[in-house]
Formats: structure tokens, C-alpha cells, sequence
């Protein structure tokens, strides 16, 4: 269970000297996490640099003072067209001006975390990660043509993938360093505001690579300015992570619950996808694993898990019920903490097993066999959407808290009823983006 009792060990001031340190550099390869480090430089100049630029650290310390420039959705959407394609060249300066600044945020996060976990060697590689983009970032030549354009998007996708196994590593570093930490709220605001940047980030870098792949017209998808579907059918979107989740279900327990869909099942708006795409699959197998797990002894006449969609002018809902016997009372007030789950046998967030659903994704990750393409330190399940961008993290209990930050930074919501001995009942709400009240910020 996380202790919560206290004061954290000590906050630390901003430390550099985590950044400056070779030995700590290299200690920062996570070993014990058991995950190979691969270097990150992609040639002998730029790893030059970059170790010289540990010692720079002022340019991260003006960065991190400057205010980040949120957009619209609707602005970004906008700004999305243009018949010269000027507005591809805008976005990569803007984005050129606004990741070093985002990405400085994060290391100001990290170094005013708790000492001792800031030198966890898996939370240190995520930071130097971090560090390291910045310097590739802000040592970018400014973008003023298609040309530069061109490589500061090949950078851009580049740093993407460095950074896919993110959520994973930090998840992993947490649980690692958890026996260190007093203050649950310390680490609960870090990961929020990491996890939402993260998200933001990503959005952003993802609608400039889809901007600048549209210019080709083979690659343009119908219905979409960038990251924005003009016309997004939230039926088909439940569907398409129902089958994901059903299918992953059925590969543990050899059978899943249906999924029905009901309420405003026609509705078709503008909306970002692909927080929809991390969002959507957590809270379908959850509710999956309730219930398979509530009906083991009669899988054949398992009940539905039932998805109601309700929209309005101001926003929409889903909401997920199952009929999986509820959460038992004395979980409830954890359930939406980093790192707790009941999958394994304990109801204990500090449980190293990685049973139930966890290992069912695990599972499903490497394919029967093992076999299947390799993502990053994870496999993918075969019916990943490749619209999704965060890597697998099952089991580590991040689920509904992930789930929770990203619906609150997209204006919305994250709320459940549980009946015990029932079933739940989760409730996404979620801000349109051209709906009567301003729309989140990006
Ligand atoms: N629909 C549900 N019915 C019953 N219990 C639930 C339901 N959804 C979540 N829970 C409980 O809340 C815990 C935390 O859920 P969460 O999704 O955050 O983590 P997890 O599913 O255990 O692991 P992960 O999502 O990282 O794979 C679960 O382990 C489970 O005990
Ligand atoms: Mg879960």
C-alpha cells in the first residue's frame, strides 16, 4: 500500500549536478529495470555536443521561465490549410519555439523531485532523455524553408520514438523508488503534469508530422486536418477499442464479455482521436476483467458491458457500465492513485505481480508465441490502433489515474459508481473542441 503519512524524505533544490555528473550519467542507464539502454545519439557531433551542453545549463533554466503558448484545437484546425502550404512552414516554427520551453518545464520537474527518487537510474534516464531533447531541440538552425523544415520534422518524429517507452519507464521508476516516497501528492502532481505535458506534446508533434505527410496527397486521410478528424464517429472509435479489448480478453481468459453500444450513437463531430486512444482501451478492460473474472464459472452467460454515449452542446459523455460485482469498499479511495491494482493477488498498489490483465496484456504484447514486431521494450498487441501513441504499461495500476489526468486536461472528467456486489459505472466526459463553451488548450 502507498504510505501517504508525513512529509516527503526531503525535497531537494534544483540539482544540477544530477545533470552535470559523468558518473551519474552513467549510472542513469537503468539496469536494474533490466532494460537494455540504447544509446541515444545518432552520430559523433551531435553526442559531442551533447555532453557539452550538460554543462550549459543555463539555456534549460531561461526555457523553463518562459510561459508555454497553448492553442485552440479550433486554432490549430484553422491554421491547417493553406494553397501555397505556408502554413507547414508555421507550424514547424512554431513548434520549434514552443517544445524547448515545454521540455524545459520537465526538467525543472525533475529536478524538484525528492532526491532519493530523482536518483532512481530509470526515473534519471527519462530525465537525461529529456535533457538531451532539449539540446537537440534548441540547437536546431532556425526553420525559414521547406528544406530545413523538412529535417526539423525528420527531429521531430525522431525524438517521438526516443520517447515512446516514456509512461512505461516512469511507471517502472516510481514503483522502484515508491519505498522512499512519504508524500503520495508529490509524486501524484509530478505524474499528472508530466503525463498531460507528455500528451500535449505529442498532440502537437503529431498534427506538424500529419500537416507536413497531407502535402502528399497519398497520405492525406479523409476527414482529417492533421491530428483533427473533421467528422469523428465516437460509435466507431468505442467499437474499434471494444473489438481491441475484446480481443485481448479472450486471449487470457478464452472468452469476453460483448459490448453494446447505446444512446446518441449517430453522433458525428470534430475532435483529437487520439487521447480517445489511450482513454477508450483502459476503461474497456477494466471493465473486462471485472467481469470476467465476476463470472468465471458461468463465461457463457456472461452479461454485456454496456457503453452509453450521451451528447450535447457543451459535451459528451460515455459512459462504461459493467455488471463485474463493483470495487469492494475499501479500495475505493485508491483506486485512482498512480501504481495501485488488484492485478496479482494482493489488493496492495506495492504488489510486484503483474497478474490479471496485466500480464494478459503483457501476454498478448508478445504475441502466443512471442513472436511479432518489436515496439520499443514492449511488443505491441497486434490490434494496437498505430494511431496510439503511449506504449504499454499494463498492470502498474496508471490505468484510471492516466485515464482521470488526461480527460481533466482536456477539460472533462473522470468519475465512477460502483455498486458492490453490481457492477461500475464510469463516467468520460469529455469538452467539445467547437462546442458553446471555450475548449481546452492544447
Ligand atoms: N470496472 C471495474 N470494476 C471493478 N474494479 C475496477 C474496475 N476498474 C478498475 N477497477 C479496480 O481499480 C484498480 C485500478 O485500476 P487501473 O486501471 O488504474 O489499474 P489496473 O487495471 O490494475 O492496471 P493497468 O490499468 O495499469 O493495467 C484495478 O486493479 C481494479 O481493482
Ligand atoms: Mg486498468
Amino acid at each position: 500500500m502507498l504510505r501517504t503519512v508525513g512529509k516527503s524524505l526531503f525535497v531537494c533544490p534544483p540539482h544540477p549536478s544530477l545533470e552535470l555528473c559523468p558518473a551519474v550519467l552513467f549510472f542513469s542507464r537503468p539496469r536494474c529495470s533490466g532494460i537494455p539502454y540504447v544509446p541515444q545519439p545518432r552520430d559523433k557531433s551531435v553526442s559531442a555536443r551533447s555532453v557539452i551542453s550538460f554543462y550549459n545549463q543555463s539555456a534549460i533554466d531561461i526555457a523553463a521561465e518562459k510561459p508555454s503558448v497553448r492553442l485552440t484545437p479550433t486554432t490549430i484546425l484553422y491554421a491547417g490549410k493553406s494553397p501555397d502550404n505556408s502554413h507547414i512552414l508555421r507550424s514547424a516554427q512554431y513548434l520549434y519555439k514552443e517544445l524547448p520551453v515545454r521540455v524545459a518545464h520537465r526538467i525543472r520537474d525533475f529536478r524538484h523531485l525528492p532526491f532519493i527518487v530523482g536518483c532512481n537510474p530509470t526515473i534519471l534516464h527519462v530525465h537525461e532523455l529529456y535533457i538531451r531533447s532539449f539540446h537537440l531541440l534548441s540547437e536546431f538552425p532556425p526553420v525559414e524553408d521547406f528544406e530545413s523544415e523538412e529535417k526539423y520534422t525528420k527531429l521531430v518524429k525522431d525524438l517521438l520514438d526516443d520517447h515512446k517507452d516514456v509512461v512505461t519507464l516512469l511507471a517502472e521508476g516510481f514503483r522502484e523508488s515508491r519505498k522512499h516516497i512519504k508524500e503520495y501528492k508529490v509524486i501524484q502532481d509530478f505524474l499528472d503534469r508530466m503525463l498531460t505535458s507528455r500528451l500535449g506534446i505529442r498532440m502537437l508533434a503529431q498534427h506538424h508530422i500529419a500537416l507536413h505527410q497531407e502535402k502528399n496527397l497519398f497520405h492525406a486521410q479523409p476527414n482529417y486536418v492533421g491530428i483533427i478528424c473533421t467528422q469523428m464517429s465516437l460509435k466507431k472509435i468505442i467499437e474499434k477499442w471494444a473489438d481491441f479489448s475484446r480481443q485481448v480478453c479472450e486471449y487470457k481468459y478464452g472468452y469476453a464479455p460483448r459490448v453494446r453500444v447505446l444512446g446518441h450513437v449517430g453522433v458525428v463531430f470534430p475532435y483529437i482521436p487520439l487521447p480517445l486512444d489511450y482513454i477508450l482501451p483502459e476503461l474497456l478492460k477494466n471493465a473486462m476483467r471485472a467481469t470476467c473474472e465476476q463470472h468465471a464459472d458461468n463465461p457463457v452467460n456472461m452479461p454485456d458491458v454496456t457503453v452509453t454515449i450521451a451528447n450535447n452542446d457543451v459535451d459528451f459523455i460515455i459512459r462504461i457500465s459493467d455488471k463485474g460485482g463493483g470495487m469492494p469498499r475499501e479500495i475505493l479511495e485508491k483506486v485512482m492513485q498512480y501504481h495501485f491494482t488488484t492485478c496479482g493477488s494482493e489488493m496492495d498498489p506495492a504488489s510486484e505481480n503483474l497478474d490479471g490483465l496485466g500480464t494478459m496484456m503483457s501476454a498478448m504484447n508478445d504475441g502466443p508465441n512471442g513472436a511479432g514486431p518489436m515496439y520499443g521494450k514492449r511488443q505491441q498487441p497486434k490490434a494496437r490502433n498505430p494511431d496510439s501513441e503511449d506504449s504499454d504499461s499494463n498492470g502498474f495500476g496508471f490505468g484510471l489515474p492516466t485515464s482521470r489526468a488526461y480527460a481533466e486536461y482536456l477539460g472533462g472528467s473522470l468519475t465512477y459508481n460502483t455498486m458492490q456486489g453490481i457492477g461500475t459505472d464510469v463516467y468520460l466526459r469529455l469538452r467539445h473542441i467547437d462546442g458553446n463553451y471555450e475548449s481546452f488548450r492544447i
